[in-house]
């Protein structure tokens, strides 16, 4: 579990990434119909994303490895009132949480792996989704100006969902992503990716 030092991005204040609102691309989704049954945030954070997700009704658990942002998402759902679940789980062993999920959200997880640790996070992302269920993944992109950290390429992502691993990647646009430090956000990927 890496989760000491990612805990650290959250006690000072909000962390580079934490907008203190959901992801606009999210939003989207979600007013798109993006978002069905039993929802899974991977990499949570201080849970924006999820509780969006959860206010529209659907069954959302948020798992990070930092709990001073599962703390600080619990309190906002207590706060709006929103019913949602936050738990710590390390993504590389989602299986551990003995669910499945229709619909698994990750902003901003997938991006942060090196390249060899992403097929150990694709086979626990695929141990958790119902065939037939979605993964999005919201990343950065290397399609610049003006990148995000850790930016990655599409041919990255389909290289890590593939049909040999139980993917199929259906959609791969271009997004922005927003951050405390970029003014109209960072150039992005939305990846669509279907459970075989
Ligand atoms: C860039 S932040 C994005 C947070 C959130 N999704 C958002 O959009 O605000 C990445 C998050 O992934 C979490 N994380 C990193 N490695 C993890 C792991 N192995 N398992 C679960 N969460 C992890 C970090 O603690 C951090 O909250």
């Amino acid at each position: 579990m890496t989760g000491l030092p990612w805990d650290a991005s959250y006690r000072d204040g909000p962390a580079p990434w934490d907008i203190g609102r959901p992801q606009p691309a999210i939003v989207r989704l979600a007013s798109e119909g993006g978002f069905v049954g039993a929802v899974l945030d991977a990499g949570c954070g201080p849970g924006e994303n999820a509780l969006h997700v959860a206010s529209l009704g659907f069954s959302v658990l948020g798992v990070d490895v930092a709990e001073t942002a599962l703390a600080i998402a619990r309190e906002k759902a207590n706060e709006r009132g929103i019913e949602v679940e936050f738990a710590t789980a390390d993504a590389f062993q989602l299986e551990c949480l003995g669910r499945k999920f229709e619909t698994v959200l990750d902003c901003g997880l997938f991006h942060t792996f090196d390249a060899d640790e992403r097929p150990r996070y694709v086979a626990s992302l695929a141990s958790v989704t119902e065939h037939g269920g979605t993964v999005y993944v919201l990343s950065f992109s290397d399609d610049g100006p003006d990148t995000g950290p850790h930016p990655i390429s599409q041919e990255e992502l389909r290289a890590a969902f593939n049909s040999s691993n139980g993917w199929n990647v259906a959609i791969l646009e271009r997004e922005r992503i927003q951050t405390r430090y970029h003014d109209n956000g960072a150039p992005g990927w939305l990846a669509t990716m279907k459970r075989i």
